[in-house]
């Protein structure tokens, strides 16, 4: 009698644990959603700040280079920073960093943060040179970031493309976006 007692309190408790846990885990999946957004989710070799560069009297023309003849605005090679930090002209470690990688020779791998699937079809060109459409539109207020941004302005969904699509009277063809 007393075993069984002892036993039923027994599995008690461990209900009781198992519960426990699952209000931990289940704490601690909240809390990791509630930080989750915050957290950076791409880390650049350089933490590059638009907002000093466009003050300094740069465009954005000066490094993404493609944007007015193609599907790409690409995204600038070391020589295109080689021209002004082969010598420091700051004190930051930052700048520090990139000196010490333009000296040795070591590419730049920025890692593309907006991104569409390969099956869809986007160009620059199009939209900034035909469509006059700002780059602020789509990418936020890039010239005062002071640090890469960690995560598209947008959401490139499918939906996304085809409200501008509809408000702006441009194709809602399948075929204009997936080709
Ligand atoms: C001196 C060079 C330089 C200038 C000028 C510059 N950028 Fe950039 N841009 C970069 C570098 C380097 C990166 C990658 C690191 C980062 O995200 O900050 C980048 C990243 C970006 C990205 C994110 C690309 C991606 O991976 O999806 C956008 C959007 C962008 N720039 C827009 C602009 C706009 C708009 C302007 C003008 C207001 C501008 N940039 C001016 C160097 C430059
Ligand atoms: C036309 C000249 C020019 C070019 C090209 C240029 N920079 Fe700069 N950069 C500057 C100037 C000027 C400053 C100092 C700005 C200030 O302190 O306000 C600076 C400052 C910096 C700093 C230190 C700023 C900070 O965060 O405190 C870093 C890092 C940097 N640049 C990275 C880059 C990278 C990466 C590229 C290439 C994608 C690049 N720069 C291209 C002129 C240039
Ligand atoms: C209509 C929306 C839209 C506009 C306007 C726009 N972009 Fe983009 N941008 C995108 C999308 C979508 C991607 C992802 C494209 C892909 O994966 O092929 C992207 C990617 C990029 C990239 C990284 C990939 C690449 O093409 O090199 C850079 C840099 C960039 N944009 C800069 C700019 C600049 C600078 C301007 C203004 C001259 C601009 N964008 C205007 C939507 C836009
Ligand atoms: C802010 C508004 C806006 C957004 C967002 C936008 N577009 Fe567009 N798009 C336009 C406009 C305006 C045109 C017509 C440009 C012109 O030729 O004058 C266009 C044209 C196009 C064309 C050429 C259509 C044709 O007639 O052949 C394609 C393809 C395209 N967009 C794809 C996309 C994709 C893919 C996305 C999302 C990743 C997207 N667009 C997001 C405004 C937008
Ligand atoms: C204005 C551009 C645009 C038009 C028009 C468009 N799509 Fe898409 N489509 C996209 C983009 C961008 C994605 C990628 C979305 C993502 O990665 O979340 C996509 C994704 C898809 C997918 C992949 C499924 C998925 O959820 O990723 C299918 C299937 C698809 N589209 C079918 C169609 C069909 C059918 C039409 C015509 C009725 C159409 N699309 C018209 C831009 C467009």
């Amino acid at each position: 009698m007393a075993d069984t007692v002892q036993q039923e309190s027994q599995e008690e408790n461990a209900g009781h644990r198992n519960r426990l846990l699952a209000g931990k885990a289940f704490v601690a999946a909240f809390l990791l959603a509630l930080i989750w957004p915050f957290t950076p989710s791409i880390e650049q070799p350089i933490q590059y700040n638009h907002q000093k560069h466009i003050a300094a009297g740069l465009e954005c023309s000066n490094c993404h280079t493609l944007y007015e003849n193609s599907a790409w605005a690409g995204l600038p090679t070391a020589d295109a920073c080689a021209a002004c930090h082969a010598e420091p002209v700051t004190d930051s470690s930052e700048e520090a960093k990139l000196v010490q990688m333009l000296s040795e020779g070591k590419p730049l791998e920025w890692k593309q943060v907006n991104r569409v699937p390969n099956h869809v079809y986007f160009s620059h060109k199009t939209h900034a040179v035909a469509g006059e459409i700002e780059c602020a539109t789509c990418h936020g207020k890039m010239d005062e970031r002071t640090a890469p941004p960690p995560a598209p302005f947008f959401e490139w969904s499918m939906d996304n493309c085809i409200n501008c699509h509809e408000d702006r009277n441009a194709s809602v063809d399948c075929n204009a976006c997936h080709r």
